[in-house]
């Protein structure tokens, strides 16, 4: 373990958790995690492949351990995502790559062999992470651990939103269905399920706004400029 703090942001897809992560990360200066983009990139190269988890566990182990990954700053403040130096930001942001990535990350072996590439992004002067088991398993020590969550109504309204704005169109009732399924499937896995630590801080964003959530969130870690 080392000193170099870690603020973990986890939750259920549609929380709100990438938005105000990577607000805080920018405004503390620190660096950011999205690990589910890390859990995408691995399904768009499983299904690249031609790959199935029940035929091809051991390939899928190795190729989560060898992906050439990289994160670039993008023009909206987020990231963007290359595999191979290949950019696939947009194609890994579809509900069917949510759905594969959920997939994959329900076997303890394609997790264990993501947990280093995690943890390496723990660098000064610090990271704000964010995913479903930042701070359970990945950060576990972490300085600040927050978990956000709300109504599955409203998180599929806010998914439909982030669709729209990056091109894609969807259904809010679609989405209310596979993001549930999802949502289910994560929170019931065995290895590292959906659950805030013991020690996070919920937060039911439902009825709040994103000027409101931030709010809480600066309130809770205690740093400001956020
Ligand atoms: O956060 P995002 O929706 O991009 O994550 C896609 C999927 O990756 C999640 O539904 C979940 O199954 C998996 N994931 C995970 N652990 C994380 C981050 C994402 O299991 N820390």
């Amino acid at each position: 373990m080392t000193d170099i703090p870690v603020i973990t942001i986890d939750g259920p897809s549609g929380s709100g958790k990438g938005t105000i992560s990577q607000r805080l990360a920018s405004s503390l200066g620190w660096h950011y995690l999205d690990s589910g983009a890390i859990y995408r990139a691995l399904a768009y190269a499983v299904d690249q492949a031609g790959f199935t988890v029940d035929d091809n566990k051991q390939q899928i182990e190795e190729l989560a351990r060898e992906l050439k990954l990289s994160f670039q700053p993008s023009a909206d403040g987020g990231a963007e995502v290359l595999l191979d130096n290949v950019n696939i930001t947009s194609s890994i942001r579809t509900e069917e790559c949510g759905a594969m990535a959920s997939v994959l990350a329900a076997d303890g072996d394609i997790r264990a062999a993501l947990l280093q590439r995690q943890r390496d992004f723990r660098q000064l002067p610090g990271l704000v992470a964010d995913g479903r088991d930042m701070g359970t398993v990945v950060f576990p020590d972490a300085t600040h651990k927050i978990f956000l969550t709300a109504s599955a109504q409203v998180r599929a309204e806010r998914r439909y939103q982030q669709l729209k704005e990056s091109g894609i169109n969807d259904s809010i009732p679609r989405l209310f269905t596979v993001i549930s399924e999802r949502d289910a499937r994560d929170a019931s896995r065995s290895n590292s399920p959906l659950t805030p630590a013991a020690d996070a801080i919920v937060l039911d964003t439902s009825e709040m706004s994103l000027e409101q959530v931030i709010g809480q969130v600066r309130q809770q870690v205690g740093y400001q400029g956020l």
